[in-house]
């Protein structure tokens, strides 16, 4: 079997960054611990000057490594990466701010990262490029002689060409990842929207559901819904319930009713919208046995949008306690720090609700977990946002559209008061969703669609 090529922004090194890496990294990591390859990307760490890739050998696993300048993490990955792409790739145009010596910086860091990568590329490579850090890597490395097949995954919403053409730049970018052989979406709206742009932007044109035709080469298209382990997740999930944190939740709620949200401080996740919800919900109907836990992890605090976030829902937070709190009770807990993943997954088994009700989100990894740390025999319900890719597998979920808050409050009632067998019904339909798939299985789906004569043998994927 050929080797695998994985790059990707974050690199989940042993001992190193680990802790950032984020759900891409963790989705990866199973798959390329049993394959083997070679993982290249950003260290994580920000330096003076700039120098050659770092190889640390682990297993199968080769993690190659560039630092980045200052400089260049100011333009490539906070400035037009974060300030630009991820606001655009989720409709959120307003947020967008733009300058031309980001998108200058960005390419040239995807050129360094090709310049770097080329010299370890061998002849039977298969290369998996990962992300909108990356949209010009698939070009850069064409243009460097690199005939390898070379597929692109976006974990991230594309949306309408209309909103697709107000970032700066993204026709040269669209072209760019047109180099690849294979282009992955999460859902099929990402697809058939990135199939307009690249014939609105880059003059492709589309011959087939899964194909595009561009400078006289096929690409092909292919939906790839990004899955979790379920059954290892129920299983921590499970376990947690007997220790500390867990423990510790359940006895401060003394039989209240947890409502529960976990994101990373980010303005795409309906993070203002979600808690006005909760506030109107307490507002029609006070003082009741209720607690709503929010975790929101700290994320790229040096973008403007995201700092100005954090003093919103912390003014928010402080309102709704002042407003609907008691002496003795307390309605809402906001956590601005990240918590371990095991730990959350012992306080989604603990929630009676799994708020999720981001404004667009590629997946959302959050809604599957949330599924899965459930109790079969009581429990929870998900709330969900139909702007997030996981509700076009998990229909039985509540769904709402962030945008409307009264219709949100309404929904978190309504999962509050809901009988056990509604929630029964509803949960088993969601499990049945996602209980067989698995990250390796998404990421042998995609490897076989871009090479499938290299994959024979190997187990057929549960996914689309
Ligand atoms: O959703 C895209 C993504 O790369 C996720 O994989 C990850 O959880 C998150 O963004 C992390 O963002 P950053 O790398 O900016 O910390």
């Amino acid at each position: 079997m050929s080797r695998i090529v994985v790059v990707s922004n974050r690199v989940p090194v042993p001992a190193g960054n680990a802790g950032q890496a984020g759900g891409l990294a963790v989705a990866l990591l199973g798959l390329m611990e049993r394959r083997g390859g070679l993982w290249f990307g950003w260290s994580g760490a920000v330096v003076e000057r700039s120098g050659q890739p770092t190889v640390t050998q682990r297993g199968a696993v080769g993690y190659a490594t560039l630092d980045l300048t200052e400089a260049e993490h100011r333009g490539y990955y906070t400035g037009y990466s974060n300030g630009v792409l991820w606001p655009m790739l989720h409709g959120l145009p307003h947020l967008i701010a733009f300058r031309r010596q980001d998108l200058d910086t960005y390419r040239r860091v995807n050129r360094r990262f090709a310049d770097c990568l080329v010299p370890m590329l061998r002849r039977d490579d298969r290369i998996w490029v990962h992300d909108y850090h990356l949209l010009s890597l698939p070009g850069a490395l064409r243009a460097r002689g690199v005939r390898n097949p070379t597929g692109f995954f976006l974990h991230v919403p594309f949306p309408a060409p209309d909103a697709a053409s107000v970032a700066p730049g993204i026709r040269a970018l669209v072209q760019d990842v047109l180099e690849a052989d294979l282009i992955g979406f999460q859902t099929a709206a990402d697809r058939d929207n990135f199939a307009s742009a690249a014939s609105g932007l880059a003059g492709a044109t589309r011959r087939a559901e899964d194909r595009l035709e561009h400078g006289g080469r096929h690409v092909r298209l292919g939906i790839f819904p990004a899955e979790i382990n379920a059954r290892e997740f129920a299983a921590t999930a499970e376990a947690q319930m007997r220790e500390e944190p867990a423990r510790l939740l359940r006895r401060s709620l003394d039989g209240q009713a947890l409502l529960l949200g976990v994101d990373r401080l980010d303005p795409t996740k309906g993070l203002p919208e979600r808690l006005e919800a909760f506030s109107r919900m307490l507002a029609r109907r006070p003082n009741q046995a209720v607690t709503f836990l929010q975790i929101a992890a700290p994320s790229r605090e040096e973008v403007v949008a995201y700092r100005r976030l954090r003093t919103e829902l912390d003014a928010s937070a402080g309102a709704i306690n002042s407003e609907h709190g008691e002496p003795h009770w307390v309605p809402l807990r906001m956590l601005a720090r990240a918590q371990r993943r095991d730990t959350v997954a012992g306080f989604m088994r603990l929630a009676r609700v799994g708020v999720v009700t981001p404004l667009r989100d590629g997946m959302n990894l959050v809604a599957k977990e949330f599924v899965a740390a459930q109790d079969p025999r009581d429990p929870g319900v998900l709330v969900l946002s139909c702007f997030a890719g996981a509700a076009a597998q998990l229909p039985s979920a509540l769904l709402v559209n962030p945008h409307d808050v009264e219709g949100m409050a309404e929904a978190l009632q309504a999962a509050l008061d809901m009988p056990l067998e509604e929630r029964r019904a509803r949960w088993q339909a969601s499990w049945a969703a996602i209980a067989e798939a698995t990250p390796e299985a998404w990421g042998e789906s995609f490897l076989r669609a871009l090479a499938p004569e290299d994959l024979a043998g190997i187990p057929a994927a549960g996914v689309a």
